[in-house]
């Protein structure tokens, strides 16, 4: 008796220290109100193993720097454009992540979500010369945000050269709009983006325009844009090529939330990019 009970704990330890650091538990068993989908099979004693969220045949067994991350079937009904859809089969949308950009209760300012980020709550009409925060302000979004939010994001963190740090500046007066920089000078998240919701910031202040209108409750609004098959058409060969396992939808921007500047009407683009007419 006590030989199978060692054998048993020598195994689920094994497991616990060979799973990927940071790695989702594992030989845990869903809440009854977690609504599994059916091809998300846990094992025969209800509880989640490796092949209910891999399609990876024996995944446990394969080194896990030889594990194909990019395969199709990595991820159960994948790929998925953000990692969160597939949270999102079983976990809720609303009740799992706390949405730090709702920053009021009742209609007043919540305090308690500033020090997430701030290390003590700057007051917004007296803010201090140097701010300082829990994590270096360009990694402050990353965690509960992915480096690879959307198409670009990754791309754009790249030090601004000289000639468009000139353009920036002028940007930032013509629009009345601070369009904050890495200490290096790179493009970082808060560059494009304010985390605030709308009114935290005075509205008066360049650290505080924003685009008005979007409710941070609902995100970023998308709608379907006519030109998508042809441009899924266009796309599909090159993507091939490329080993890119993201399904990449032409849509419409309805509604922007959290931008400093309208990307929907090229604003903010421009304030860095000069195309010719
Ligand atoms: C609840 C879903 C879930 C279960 C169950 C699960 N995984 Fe994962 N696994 C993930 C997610 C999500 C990632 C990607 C993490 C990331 O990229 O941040 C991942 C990543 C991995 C990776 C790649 C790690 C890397 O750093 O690239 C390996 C290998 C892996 N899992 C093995 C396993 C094994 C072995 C089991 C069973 C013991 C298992 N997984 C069970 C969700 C799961
Ligand atoms: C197949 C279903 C499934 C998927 C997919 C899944 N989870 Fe889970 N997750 C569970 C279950 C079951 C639990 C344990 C019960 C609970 O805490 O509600 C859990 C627990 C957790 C916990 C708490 C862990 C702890 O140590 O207490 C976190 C955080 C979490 N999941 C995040 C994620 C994230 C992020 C993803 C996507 C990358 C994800 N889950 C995908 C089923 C899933
Ligand atoms: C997700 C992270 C995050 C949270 C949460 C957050 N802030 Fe900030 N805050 C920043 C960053 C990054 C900056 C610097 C860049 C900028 O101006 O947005 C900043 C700047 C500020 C400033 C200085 C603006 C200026 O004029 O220079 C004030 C004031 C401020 N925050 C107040 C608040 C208050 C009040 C809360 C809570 C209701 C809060 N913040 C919550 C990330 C955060
Ligand atoms: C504590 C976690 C947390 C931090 C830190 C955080 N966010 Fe968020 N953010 C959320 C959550 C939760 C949502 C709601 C949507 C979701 O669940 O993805 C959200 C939504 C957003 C949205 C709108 C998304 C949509 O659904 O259209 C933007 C833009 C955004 N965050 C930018 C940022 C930026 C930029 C930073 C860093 C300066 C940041 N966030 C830091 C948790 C966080
Ligand atoms: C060059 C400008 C730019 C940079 C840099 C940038 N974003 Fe965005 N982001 C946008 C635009 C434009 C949108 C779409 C409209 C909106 O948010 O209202 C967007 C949307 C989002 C959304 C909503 C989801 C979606 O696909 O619409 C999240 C979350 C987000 N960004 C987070 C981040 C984080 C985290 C970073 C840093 C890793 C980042 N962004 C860097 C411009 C940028
Ligand atoms: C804060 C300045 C800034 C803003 C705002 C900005 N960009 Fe950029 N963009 C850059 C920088 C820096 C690069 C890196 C390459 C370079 O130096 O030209 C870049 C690169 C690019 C690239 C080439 C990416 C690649 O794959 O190398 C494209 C396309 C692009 N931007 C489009 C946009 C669009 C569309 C918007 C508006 C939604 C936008 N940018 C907003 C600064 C900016």
């Amino acid at each position: 008796m006590k030989k199978v009970i060692f054998i048993i704990l020598l195994w689920t330890n094994s497991i616990a220290t060979e799973l990927p650091p940071l790695h989702h538990p594992v030989g845990i068993s869903p809440p009854s109100e977690m609504q599994l989908p059916n091809e998300f099979r846990l094992d025969k004693d209800g509880l989640l193993q490796c092949t209910t969220c891999h399609g990876i045949k024996d995944i446990a067994e394969i080194p896990f720097d030889e594990v194909d991350v990019k395969a199709d079937n990595f991820f159960n009904g994948g790929p998925y454009q953000q990692l969160t859809d597939l949270c999102y089969h079983c976990h809720k949308k609303s009740s799992q992540r706390l949405n730090i950009h709702k920053m009021y209760e009742s209609g007043k300012i919540d305090k308690k979500n500033c020090d997430y980020c701030h290390v003590e709550t700057p007051t917004p009409d007296d803010p201090p010369k140097k701010l300082e925060f829990r994590l270096p302000k360009e990694k402050i979004c990353w965690g509960c945000h992915l480096k690879t939010p959307h198409l670009n994001a990754l791309t754009h963190n790249r030090k601004v050269s000289d000639k468009m740090l000139k353009i920036i500046k002028k940007s930032e007066q013509k629009h009345k709009v601070n369009l904050p920089l890495s200490t290096d000078n790179k493009v970082i998240c808060s560059t494009c983006h304010t985390t605030h919701e709308i009114g935290v910031l005075s509205s008066n202040s360049a650290s505080g325009k924003q685009v008005l209108g979007g409710d941070v409750s609902k995100g970023a609004i998308y709608t379907p844009h006519v030109w998508n098959e042809v441009y899924q058409a266009d796309k599909k060969g090159r993507l091939a090529k490329l080993d890119f396992n993201h399904k990449l939808d032409y849509q419409r921007l309805e509604q922007e939330v959290l931008l400093r500047l309208s990307a929907k009407n090229g604003t903010l683009c421009r304030a860095c990019h000069q195309f010719k007419d």
